[in-house]
């Protein structure tokens, strides 16, 4: 089948060569039961690979599942993937089948497989090898036949290296690798994209589809993408139901960018490698939306309280003020969509914006627990909530990856 057809077929929008490139591999390698490595940054589209490998394969008909390793508790994964047997370990009341035995004749889709543990990792390669699983308890050794895809956005050499990854499934699932390339490695793609999802929203919400100006486009092309093509789509879907405005100047469109790009902040990209150095990255990044938040919420109060000063009588008029207070209200469900445009956007989110100048200066003490704890803990917890309890989303949002997520749950001991 030809590119063209392949991206038609399945929605796939870009014309970089790079993102030419992995679909023919992906195109070619289809029809083979061949091990896939994905490689690629979140979002870019890797799991949208692998269902175009499975619908091109002779496994067509057969089962798909895609998995996220990451998201799998470490003590469950064994038992999710190949099944236990009655009474293996507290609380098998039951046995269970694994996805290695639902989907035989099918296709495995293992995603963050750089998450997986390393007794995992072991029963994988004897799959992959011999076609071969003992579901957790049993010693009857069962056979199957999956093909399996997997994607990871980490550098799984490097990891061989640190002894988290064994070398020999690295070097057997890179028997086809597949590099899906980011939207900054492919700028040209950017506009094309935004362009495409403007007018599937716009046909969603029975709208006119929402046009950027010259400078607007700019910024889009520009801003670091971090989320890559799902980022992408999210905001598109955003500025089509929020703006009212079809016509978005650049101005508009910042309100809907992130206020900083977590992925691109020099001391935050410093050493990924190391996975203490990752979650340490992690955490900074939460602390970054904390003290974003809690600025822009003592911004507000102090606006609402010099507005109380001068308008004794309370009947304020403000609109932003009116607004500041609908948000302070709803703090606790939901997050505002857009940053209000008196805050710095972008490159300004460092420490340093604690320094910014703000409009009011008056001195105050803030009355609330400034424990990182504590703030951190309702963070999650409002996220949690905002994304009506999708782990996924929630890490996402919060800049976590969603085993971390999972750790700092148990930590807090929050319950979902
Ligand atoms: N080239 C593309 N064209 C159109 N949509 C895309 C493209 N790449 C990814 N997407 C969409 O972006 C979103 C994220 O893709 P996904 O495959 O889940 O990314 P990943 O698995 O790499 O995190 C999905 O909604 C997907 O359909
Ligand atoms: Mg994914």
């Amino acid at each position: 089948m030809d590119i063209q057809t392949i991206k038609n077929r399945f929605g796939i929008i870009g014309n970089s060569p790079q993102l030419n490139y992995a679909l023919q591999v992906a195109s070619q390698v289809a029809n083979t039961d061949l091990t896939v490595l994905i490689n690629g940054e979140s979002g870019v589209g890797k799991e949208a690979f692998s269902v175009i490998i499975h619908s091109l394969s002779n496994r067509k008909h057969n089962p798909f599942i895609a998995v996220n390793c990451g998201a799998i508790p470490e003590g469950t994964i064994d038992s999710e993937l190949f099944g236990h047997e009655k009474g293996s370990f507290t609380g098998a009341v039951d046995s269970r089948k694994g996805y290695f035995e639902t989907v035989n004749g099918g296709t495995i889709f293992l995603d963050e497989i750089g998450e997986l543990p390393l007794g995992t990792q072991a029963r994988l390669l004897r799959v992959l090898e011999a076609g071969e699983y003992i579901r957790v308890g049993s010693s009857k050794v069962q056979k199957t036949d999956v093909r399996v895809i997997a994607a990871t956005n980490k550098d799984l050499l490097q990891l061989v290296q640190q002894g988290k990854f064994r070398e020999d499934l690295y070097y057997r699932l890179s028997t086809v690798p597949i590099r899906v390339p980011s939207l900054h490695d492919r700028p040209e793609d950017i506009h094309i994209l935004f362009r495409k999802f403007a007018a599937d929203f716009a046909d969603k919400y029975k709208t006119a589809s929402v046009q950027l100006d010259e400078e607007a486009k700019t910024l889009l092309i520009n801003y670091p993408w971090p989320g890559n093509v799902r980022e992408l789509k999210n905001i598109a879907e955003q500025i089509s139901v929020l703006s009212e405005d079809k016509n978005i100047s650049a101005r508009q469109l910042q309100k809907f960018l992130q206020p900083y790009s977590s992925n691109r902040l020099p001391a935050v990209t410093g050493n990924s490698a190391s996975s203490n150095g990752h979650d340490f990255a992690n955490e900074r990044e939460i602390l970054y939306k904390l003290f974003f938040d809690m600025k822009k919420d003592v911004t507000e109060l102090k606006r609402m309280f010099l507005d109380m000063l001068q308008n004794p009588s309370g009947a304020t008029q403000d609109p932003a003020f009116l607004n500041g207070l609908k948000e302070l209200k709803s703090a606790g469900e939901m997050q505002p969509v857009y940053m209000p445009a008196n805050i710095a956007p972008a490159q300004n989110l460092q420490p340093v914006l604690m320094h910014n100048n703000d409009e009011i200066h008056a001195h105050e003490e803030v009355e609330e627990s400034l424990n990182i704890m504590d703030k951190e803990k309702e963070l999650i917890i409002k996220a949690l909530k905002k994304h009506k309890g999708k782990r996924k989303d929630a890490a996402l949002d919060l800049g976590i990856s969603e085993r971390t997520l999972y750790r700092k749950l148990k930590e807090y001991d929050i319950d979902e």
